[in-house]
């Protein structure tokens, strides 16, 4: 069953942290700093900033801490990082951090690989996280990656999705970010997906988050917005990847996003031109180009 699109769309700018993590040139602080400022300047409300991981896995994070408290904080913006373990949640409550994202997947391999355990295990070890995190106030999103293929073990069961992601949300997540982490989605089983999950979890607690290494990330979140998601994640410049999925290309720019959003008479709050001012500026201190169509077609000049 497809819902009328909604009228006003989140997006979560994940390119400080999802985009950071996966780029070979280290980014100091300070860029990093102005980079999350300028995204909270230009509209975005929620960017997701950190990663209180283990540093000799994802060395580009390994500054999280100090990021997160130089932070200088916009009202009514949420800055959140991801932490897999209590180790980071206590790195991110010393940090001043208010919203952490805890990560599983829905393929075994996928989670060896990226978090060292299995799917159970890594359940149980977020239990005591949620815990102590809701008992200090702490939001905390729940992510499920590989929901439509792993790189390692190939097709995802829409069931384990499905028992992830209720675990996660029965769990007190408030929010769960379905990964695309290899792009690999096409529109009908991004929708066939979603039948599922909404059968189980209210759709207004449910966000998309595409990687676009098969270009099939618009695609993908028009079929989401057809079934009535609300919340996208995306990267300005299409920032990232993932350091443990051997292929994948950076999340969804958000860039992209926005102009569809804006064809659409969807409301976001978030203002365009400042995006594609901030994806030039960021790209042209990794030295990579702009991997947004309409970034660079706006930067450009092109009249949209
Ligand atoms: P492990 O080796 O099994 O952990 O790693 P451990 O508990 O045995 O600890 C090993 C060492 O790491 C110890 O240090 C710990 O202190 C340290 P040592 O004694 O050897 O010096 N350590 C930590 N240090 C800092 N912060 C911590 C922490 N925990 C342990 N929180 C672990 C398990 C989960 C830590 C590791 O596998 C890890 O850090 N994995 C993170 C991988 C990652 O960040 N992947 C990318 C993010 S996920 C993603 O991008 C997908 C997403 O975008 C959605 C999608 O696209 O699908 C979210
Ligand atoms: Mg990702």
């Amino acid at each position: 069953m497809t819902h009328p699109y909604p009228s006003t769309v989140k997006i979560v700018d994940v390119g400080p942290r999802d985009g950071l993590q996966n780029e070979s040139m280290p980014v100091p602080i300070p860029i990093k700093l102005k980079l999350i400022e300028s995204l909270a300047d230009a509209g975005i409300t929620h960017i997701e900033s950190a990663s209180f991981v283990s540093p000799k896995w994802v060395p580009q994070m390994a500054d999280s801490a100090e990021v997160m408290k130089r932070i200088f904080r916009k009202p009514g913006v949420t800055y959140s990082a991801l932490v897999p373990n209590l180790k980071g949640l206590e790195s991110a409550i010393e940090s001043g951090t208010t919203e952490i994202a805890v990560f599983g997947a829905a393929s075994e391999a996928f989670s060896q690989k990226n978090i060292n355990c299995s799917i159970a295990e890594s359940l149980k070890r977020f239990e005591p996280v949620m815990e102590q995190a809701l008992v200090q106030g702490i939001k905390v999103r729940g992510y499920v990656s590989c929901v439509s293929g792993c790189p390692y073990q190939g097709e995802t069961q829409v069931e384990t999705v499905t028992h992830v992601a209720k675990t996660l949300f029965n769990m007190g997540c408030y929010e769960i970010s379905l990964g695309d982490t290899i792009g690999t989605g096409t529109p009908l089983k991004t929708q066939h997906m979603l039948e599922h999950l909404i059968q189980q979890i209210p759709v207004s607690a449910l966000a998309v988050h595409f990687h676009d290494t098969y270009g099939q990330a618009l695609a993908n979140i028009f079929a989401a917005l057809q079934m009535g998601i609300s919340v996208i994640d995306s990267s300005v410049a299409g920032l990232g990847g993932c350091p443990y999925a051997q292929g994948a290309s950076g999340n969804v720019a958000t860039e992209d996003v926005l102009y569809m959003l804006r064809g659409m008479g969807i409301h976001t709050g978030i203002d365009l031109e400042k995006i594609v001012a901030i994806g030039h500026e960021i790209t042209s201190f990794l030295g990579c180009g702009i991997r947004s169509r309409a970034g660079k077609a706006l930067y450009n000049g092109d009249s949209p």
